[in-house]
């Protein structure tokens, strides 16, 4: 290799070095950081001398375009996350040339979606966001201080609640559970997830109780009885109803996360398979012998609802043995809710 071509890599790799301050600065989110919800906030900086063009590729390969503004150098932009890991990358290009790539890596955990795996989701850390020294870099720009009414009645104009600016796409489900689509965000954003978990204490001002449980019993008094009951569902009894709900509202009936069938499937995958409830009985010969059907029927006992595994079986807790809708421990109990002797 000649001196001159040596010497001039040496200069490329030391303005390597020294070329700290790079062009695109992302401000949020944090590497490597775990949500629980299908959104996340970008912000970036970027030196608007260095790049004429923005765009935030997310992991579907999507292309969101960032317009520019000569004299703004902070851009914000709500994205929508897929299930498991997501790969984001903020491009800034210059003269229509790629300058700079900087790259997030993101993972959206909720353990009953496919390609969302708990051990994978241990790789990743939950930032939480509402501290101080975070909210200060907003604070330029946007309010941080909260005017979410506490009495529980809502504005009627919810657009001027303050979280309303930064989390519009939190509410954004076919069917939204009243007190999010009413921006009473705090009703259940109080704060008093230390009250729990000791390690939680302090460290953001909009934490739900963890386990969720009593928070939502506030407001619905037949969780006390649900616990009171002889039987109550595992996840129910860890107070985990965000397994099965999304709190702020889903595009499924009861802002489930799933359609029923589908949701009771995925941790009882053994019930898919046509077999289930009493082995003993009929459907003749079919090699389906030994099953009941358990969904593409209407329910019997419930005008209008379809018929699914919470057709005989109450998804939070019963007076009856496997949560069966009757009381006590004789299985066959249940039929008569729909079979009339
Ligand atoms: C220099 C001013 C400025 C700063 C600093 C700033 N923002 Fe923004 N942000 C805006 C403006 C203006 C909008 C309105 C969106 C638009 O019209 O482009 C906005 C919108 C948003 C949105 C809504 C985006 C969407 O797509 O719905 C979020 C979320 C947001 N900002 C978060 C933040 C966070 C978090 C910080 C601090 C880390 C921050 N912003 C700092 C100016 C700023
Ligand atoms: C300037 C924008 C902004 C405003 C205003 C804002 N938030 Fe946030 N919030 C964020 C960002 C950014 C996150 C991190 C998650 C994400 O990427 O969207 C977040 C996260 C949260 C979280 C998850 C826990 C945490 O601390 O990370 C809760 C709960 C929350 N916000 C509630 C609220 C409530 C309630 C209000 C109104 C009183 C509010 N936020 C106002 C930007 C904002
Ligand atoms: C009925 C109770 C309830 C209400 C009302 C509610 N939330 Fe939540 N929210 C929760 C729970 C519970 C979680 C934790 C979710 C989980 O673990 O799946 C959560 C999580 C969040 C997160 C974090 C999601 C993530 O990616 O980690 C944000 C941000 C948030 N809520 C914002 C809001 C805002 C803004 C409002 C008001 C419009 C609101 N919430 C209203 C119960 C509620
Ligand atoms: C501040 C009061 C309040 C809190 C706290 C609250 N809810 Fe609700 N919830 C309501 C109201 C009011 C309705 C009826 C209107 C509607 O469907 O949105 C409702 C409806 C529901 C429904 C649909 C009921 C039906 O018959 O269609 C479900 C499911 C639900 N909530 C679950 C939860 C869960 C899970 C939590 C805790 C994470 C919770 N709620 C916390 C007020 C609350
Ligand atoms: C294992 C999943 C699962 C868990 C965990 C769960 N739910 Fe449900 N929930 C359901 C299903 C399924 C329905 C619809 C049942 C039906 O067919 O009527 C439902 C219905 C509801 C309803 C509507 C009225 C009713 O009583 O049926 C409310 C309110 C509700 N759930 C609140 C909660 C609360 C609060 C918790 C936590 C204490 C919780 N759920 C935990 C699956 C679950
Ligand atoms: C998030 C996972 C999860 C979901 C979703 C779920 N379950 Fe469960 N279920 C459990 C766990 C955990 C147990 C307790 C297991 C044990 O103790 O053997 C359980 C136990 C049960 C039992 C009692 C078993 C016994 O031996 O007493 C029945 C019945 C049941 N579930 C029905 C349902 C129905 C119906 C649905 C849908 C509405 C559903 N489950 C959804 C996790 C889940
Ligand atoms: C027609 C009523 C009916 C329907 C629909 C039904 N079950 Fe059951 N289930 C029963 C009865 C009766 C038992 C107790 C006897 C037995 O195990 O067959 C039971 C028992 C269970 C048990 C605990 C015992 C065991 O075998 O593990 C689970 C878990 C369960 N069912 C889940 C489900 C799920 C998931 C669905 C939907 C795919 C469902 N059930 C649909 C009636 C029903
Ligand atoms: C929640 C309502 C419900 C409950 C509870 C229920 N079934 Fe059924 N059952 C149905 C439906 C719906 C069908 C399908 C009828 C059809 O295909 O037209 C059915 C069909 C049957 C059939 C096939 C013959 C027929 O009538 O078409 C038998 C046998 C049967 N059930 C036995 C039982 C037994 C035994 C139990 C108690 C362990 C039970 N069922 C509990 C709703 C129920």
């Amino acid at each position: 290799m000649k001196l001159p071509y040596i010497l001039f890599l040496l200069i490329v790799a030391i303005c390597g070095i020294a070329n700290e301050n790079s062009s695109i600065k992302i401000i949020q989110p944090i590497d490597n950081s775990l949500y629980a919800g299908h959104d996340a906030t970008v912000v970036v900086e970027i030196d608007t001398t260095k790049i004429d063009k923005l765009e935030v590729v997310l992991n579907s390969g999507k292309t969101i375009n960032i317009e520019l503004n000569k004299t703004k150098a902070t851009y914000c932009k709500a994205i929508l996350l897929d299930v498991g890991e997501n790969k984001i990358a903020v491009n800034g290009y210059k003269d229509n040339n790629l300058s700079e790539s900087v790259k997030r890596n993101l993972y959206f955990y909720a353990d009953v979606f496919e390609g969302s795996d708990e051990e994978e989701s241990e790789d990743y850390d939950k930032n939480y966001f509402h501290a101080n020294d975070n909210e200060e870099k907003c604070k330029a720009c946007h309010d941080m201080t909260s005017n979410v009414p506490t009495d529980g009645e809502a504005y009627e104009d919810v657009t001027i609640t303050t979280c309303y600016n930064c989390h519009q796409a939190k509410i954004s489900s076919k069917n939204t559970h009243a007190p999010a689509a009413n921006w009473l965000c705090l009703e259940c954003h109080n704060g008093k997830s230390g009250e729990y978990n000791m390690d939680q204490r302090g460290i953001a001002k909009y934490l739900v109780r963890d386990p969720v449980a009593r928070t939502c019993g506030q407001c619905h008094e037949d969780v006390e009885d649900w616990f009171m009951q002889d039987y109550t569902h595992g996840p129910v009894n860890d107070g985990r109803c965000v397994r099965c709900h999304n709190p702020h509202g889903s595009d499924y009936e009861f802002f489930l996360r799933k359609p029923i069938w589908d949701l009771c499937t995925t941790c009882h995958s053994e019930k898919a398979n046509g077999k289930h409830v009493i082995p003993a009985i009929g459907f003749g010969r079919s090699p389906t012998r030994g099953g009941h059907p358990t969904k593409d029927r209407k329910d019997p006992a419930r005008k209008g609802r379809d018929f699914y595994c919470s057709s005989c079986h109450n998804p939070h807790g019963s007076e009856g043995i496997f949560l069966l809708r009757m009381k006590g421990s004789f299985t066959y109990g249940v039929c008569q809710r729909c079979h009339q002797k």
